[in-house]
């Protein structure tokens, strides 16, 4: 198989494997961070089968719907690569860059131990994807299947960057802009992903304006 067959091979398994997710991490999702890979690679040099396999892999099992088992991801990707048969190190730098993508794992070890150009392009792909007006979608749409509040001024959200909120994760939906929709701007590695930030970073401090005042009953 060339790498435009293996390319197609996995979006044939991902579809399949993601066709019941909801919608934050449907397949949509995939496509996007996809997109957003190659965009980004073509200014950076990278191995574009590696960036490529890790964006469309990098979501195969959510933790949130296994327990919290953040293994279950690597491994049903690494399953499934064994049998592309593409070279060993190829595949494990796929692996290495799903399982060090989260925000999560950036927080609680800033330092890791693994880094590459290739898990910086994925993982500015996948980060663009929660901000922006799709990020703001995404932010409601998982507000609403957990059943929190779209906002609330008594709860008010921290303008810093609030570890234990992140963590604890029961706040409003508003709420969650500070605890990390506006942070990823500043975590951006690429060139094509930060200035991509950039424009999505202002549409997320614009709808907060217009929220606000809409909120506040402003003319
Ligand atoms: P990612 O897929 O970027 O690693 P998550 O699995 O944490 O991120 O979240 C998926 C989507 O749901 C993202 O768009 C994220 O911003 C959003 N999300 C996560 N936690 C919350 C929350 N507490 N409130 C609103 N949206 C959230
Ligand atoms: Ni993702």
């Amino acid at each position: 198989m060339n790498d435009a067959e293996i390319v197609e091979e996995t979006i044939t398994y991902v579809r399949e494997a993601l066709k019941d997710s909801e919608g934050g991490h449907d397949w949509f999702h995939i496509q996007r961070v996809f997109r957003n890979t190659l965009l980004i690679a073509k200014d950076e040099e990278v191995d574009v089968l590696v960036v490529s396999l890790a964006a469309l892999l990098h979501d195969i099992a959510d933790p949130k719907f296994h327990d919290g088992n953040e293994e279950i991801g690597p491994e049903k990707a690494s399953t499934f690569l064994e049998k592309l048969k593409i070279p060993e190190g190829q595949r494990d730098h796929v692996i290495k860059i799903i399982r060090h993508m989260s925000f999560k794992n950036t927080l609680d070890s800033p330092k890791n131990p693994f880094d590459s150009k290739e898990l910086h392009v994925v993982r500015d792909a996948d980060r663009l994807d929660a901000m922006g007006a799709i990020g703001i979608a995404r932010a409601f749409n998982f507000g609403g299947f957990a059943g929190r509040k779209l906002y609330d001024p008594e709860i008010a959200p921290n303008p810093k960057m609030d570890k234990a909120a992140y963590k604890k994760n029961t706040g409003p939906t508003i709420n969650h802009f500070y605890e990390k929709l506006l942070l990823l701007k500043d975590l951006m590695h690429t060139k094509t992903g930060k200035r991509l930030a950039e424009r999505r970073h202002q549409f997320m401090l614009d709808f907060l304006e217009e929220f606000y005042n809409e909120w506040n009953g402003k003319a």
